[in-house]
């Protein structure tokens, strides 16, 4: 059969007349990468209100007749014709979009840095539309950056919504303008059918991370409701084989399963409010990847509320990646003139394997989502929790010998945790009541911040402020402050429910208590904590309230930073349960989770370093056998795990032997020697199989990394395989230690291994990234790190 039939010669016709058409670029300048994009306003003033903003815009009322059927019309006429072609670049990415006469941009191209000169004549030529044999007689893109119910589009919407009436379900917008600025496009389209608006905002910065939101504002006369409005759609290529999902549970956060996508959807929801259950990002792989080559998309939402993340193959076999919201029912009810704004949606493509998106994360996080008191991250404290050493057994007396026990070990930030406060002797009371319990500290707690001021440490206090206990005075006081369907049993988890902070009063009340008394005790740093997942969670009203819920939590951290401008706060929930860049836009630290069982955290820490920069991650060296898994590790295991992060110590320092505390002030004195580098360099995933980690941290430089080298099981072979330190220069020769307090194992090791222990050895770069070090035989649970300095 000929290809020229009618409507392909007619589609013809019209892209010879479109080659007049221009390439945008934005980003670019003669081939340059351009400078960042700035910062829209600080964090603690959130630069793109989540809120549904009431924006005065100009309502045209609808007409009352509806408006004619347009004429029959078939792929290649005029109105399916390709207008232009916009593309950002950064230095390992590149994002090409087509505008078409009519809809949103499709989305050509979103993975490896094209060449400046690429024709938009060529791009037209290559997604030049076909239409298959007995289908539709219009085409259209099957990925455009925002897929809604309309036209002929049977994929998963990325907005749904309809007027109470149940009419404007169908949504097609078309382009009125694109605006181009260094590094970002921004989208403005409209529906004048159904009087809708849309705003996408995409940035791609130099750190290879293509953000993207959007906003909906209602220009009809009718309110809009909606139910789903995505933040980012992006196009992942046919070639990939494997999706990523992060799932996991209260003390097993951040487990990654990977599977096969055949011609299908996979998806993962988060309902709570927490995200223990699923940690919002998803990776696609190409076959082969892995921890440094071959090609992987990957992708996470910025939002500490419920979401739903996607993968789905489309009907040509490319996949569409959707990250956004998971709106309960009536969360979204948009007023004429009133807006919707999604939180921010995050991409990152490489050619280098997992780590190189975890690279892309990690240094965008610093650059553009961090938000340090003073403009820079000090130094990571080491810090002391007094929460496994403690539990709720608080004496004033013994942390103050705690205070000094810690300081003797190194430690520069002292955290108490639960239990200070009210009745709170266990957790089935008092919470909510944010009094200093008098007969625990009769003097208040402003002593014992001061003994640590005077031991050369920070204070911080733990704090869970969205909650109370039913037994308490806070509730007996404001019953009608709580989150719950009016009329239904109050649910309550770990004896407690959630305050509605979404209340003007109730969000004063717990900005009034936490600031009072950060200002009066002297507090540094707050531990906010989260134990329990949203559910029924209704306002006064019985309106669903999850996502005015974050809101609200966002603009009480950026109040209490704007009070204390030298305050830190660490976004808890029970561990990993808000470890989200949306929290981290407005918070310093994430404890990654109550689980600090060092083998288990392995896994724990190689998961959220898919997303997290390790200096933000608490990783703590905790007593034996572990709390949580009952296990017994040594403290050579222990330590070397946590070194991977913000380094803490979640024990009673009172109870150590001599012989241990000589060690572990060894180890935070090694911690606080490589913290400059821990906390600055570039990611690095080694050959990971089923028994052995290899991770590592290189200097942007190259002058120096360091690596774990861990045995998470007995390996099946007679003696180890070499291990291969992935990131270093292949031209340099390194000097490779295992630091002290190190002890060498095994049995007759060689010369090369008992050198490793004590002077070092040299070795270069490309003898150690292609053949790799054969080291002590490492029994399961046991690690090396090893520091490599070039010479
Ligand atoms: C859960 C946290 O993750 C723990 O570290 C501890 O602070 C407890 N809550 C206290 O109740």
């Amino acid at each position: 059969m000929s290809s020229e039939t009618p409507k392909n010669s007619s589609r013809k016709k019209t892209l010879l007349t479109s080659r007049r058409t221009i390439c945008k670029a934005a980003g670019l300048a003669g081939g340059a990468l351009l400078v960042s994009t700035a910062k829209a306003s600080s964090p603690h003033e959130p630069a793109s209100p989540l809120s549904q903003d009431t924006k005065t815009v100009a309502s045209p009322s609808r007409s009352m007749s509806l408006p004619a059927i347009p004429a029959r019309m078939a792929a290649g006429d005029a109105d399916s014709a390709p207008r232009s072609m916009y593309r950002l670049d950064s230095l390992a990415a590149t994002l090409v979009l087509i505008e078409w006469q009519e809809g949103l941009p499709e989305i050509a191209h979103w993975g490896a840095r094209l060449p400046q000169n690429i024709h938009a004549e060529d791009v037209f030529t290559a997604r030049e539309a076909d239409t298959a044999q007995n289908a539709t007689d219009q085409w259209k893109p099957l990925i455009t950056l925002l897929d809604t119910i309309g036209d002929w589009r049977f994929d998963q919407p990325g907005l749904i919504a309809h007027r109470p009436d149940g009419t404007d379900w169908t949504a097609n917008f078309s382009v009125k303008t694109i605006e181009e600025k260094p590094r970002r496009l921004s989208i403005h389209a409209e529906d004048t059918i159904i009087n809708l608006k849309l705003v996408i905002e995409l940035t791609l910065s130099e750190q290879n991370v293509l953000t993207m939101s959007s906003c909906l504002t209602n220009t009809g006369p009718e309110p809009l409701e909606v139910a789903r409005l995505v933040s980012g759609t992006f196009l992942v290529p046919d070639r990939v084989q494997s999706i990523r999902v992060m799932h996991g549970a209260w003390t097993k956060e951040f487990d990654v399963s990977s599977m096969t996508l055949a011609q299908a959807e996979i998806v993962t929801e988060s309902r709570r409010n927490r995200t223990h259950d699923h940690f919002p990002g998803m990776i696609a792989a190409t076959a082969g990847a892995n921890g440094t080559s071959g090609e992987v998309w990957s992708m996470q939402l910025g939002w500490s509320g419920s979401h739903r993340m996607s993968a789905q193959r489309l009907e040509d076999g490319r996949i569409r990646f959707c990250a956004g919201e998971w709106l309960y029912p009536g969360e979204v009810s948009l007023q004429s003139g009133e807006s919707l704004q999604t939180p921010p949606a995050y991409a990152a493509y490489s050619n280098e394997g997992f780590s190189g998106c975890a690279r892309a994360f990690h240094a965008h996080a610093r650059k553009h989502v961090l938000v340090w008191p003073n403009k820079s991250m000090s130094p990571r404290p080491v810090i002391l929790n007094s929460w496994e050493g403690n539990g709720f057994n608080l004496n004033e007396p013994h942390l103050f010998r705690q205070i000094e026990a810690a300081a003797k070990l190194g430690v520069e930030r002292f955290v108490l945790d639960d239990g200070w406060f009210g009745s709170r002797r266990d957790d089935s009371r008092g919470l909510g009541d944010w009094n200093i319990a008098p007969d625990i500290f009769p003097r208040g707690l402003k002593p014992l911040a001061d003994h640590a001021h005077q031991h050369a440490m920070q204070f911080g206090l733990w704090f869970e402020p969205e909650m109370v206990n039913p037994e308490s005075e806070l509730y007996r006081a404001h019953p009608d402050w709580v989150l719950a369907v009016r009329g239904r049993p109050l649910r309550t988890s770990r004896y407690q429910v959630v305050l509605d902070i979404s209340r003007p009063d109730v969000c004063d009340y717990l900005f009034s208590a936490v600031s009072q008394l950060v200002s009066s005790v002297g507090i540094d740093y707050i531990k906010w904590d989260f134990n329990r997942d949203l559910v029924e969670a209704a306002d006064a009203h019985g309106r669903a309230a999850y996502r005015r819920q974050v809101l609200a939590l966002y603009t009480l951290w950026d109040r209490l930073h704007a009070a204390h401008p030298t305050l830190e706060i660490e976004s808890c929930a029970s561990g990993g349960g808000r470890a989200d860049w949306g929290a981290l836009a407005h918070t310093q630290r994430i404890w990654t989770s109550d689980n600090t069982d060092a083998l288990d955290r392995l896994r724990i820490q190689g998961g959220a370093w898919q997303f997290l920069p390790p200096e933000v991650t608490g990783t703590h060296i905790s007593a034996v056998p572990n709390g949580i898994t009952g296990r017994v590790f040594t403290l050579q295991f222990r330590a070397a795990v946590a070194l991977f992060g913000h380094l803490g110590i979640e024990l009673d320092p009172l109870e150590l032997s001599a012989d241990e505390r000589e060690e572990l002030v060894l180890w935070v004195n090694l911690h606080k020697r490589l913290r400059g580098l821990l906390h600055s360099g570039d990611a690095q995933f080694g050959e990971e199989t089923s028994d052995r980690v290899v991770r590592g941290v290189t200097a942007q430089d190259r002058s120096a990394a360091i690596f774990l080298i861990a045995q998470s099981d007995a390996g099946k072979a007679r003696s180890a395989a070499p291990v291969r330190l992935p990131g270093l220069d292949p031209n340099r020769r390194y000097r490779v230690i295992a630091p002290t307090p190190q002890k060498l194992t095994g049995n007759n090791p060689s010369a090369a291994n008992r050198a490793l222990f004590e002077k070092g050895i040299v070795v270069s770069g490309a003898v150690l990234q292609e053949m790799g070090l054969t080291l002590p035989r490492l029994y399961p649970a046991q690690a090396f790190i090893l520091e490599c300095q070039a010479i």
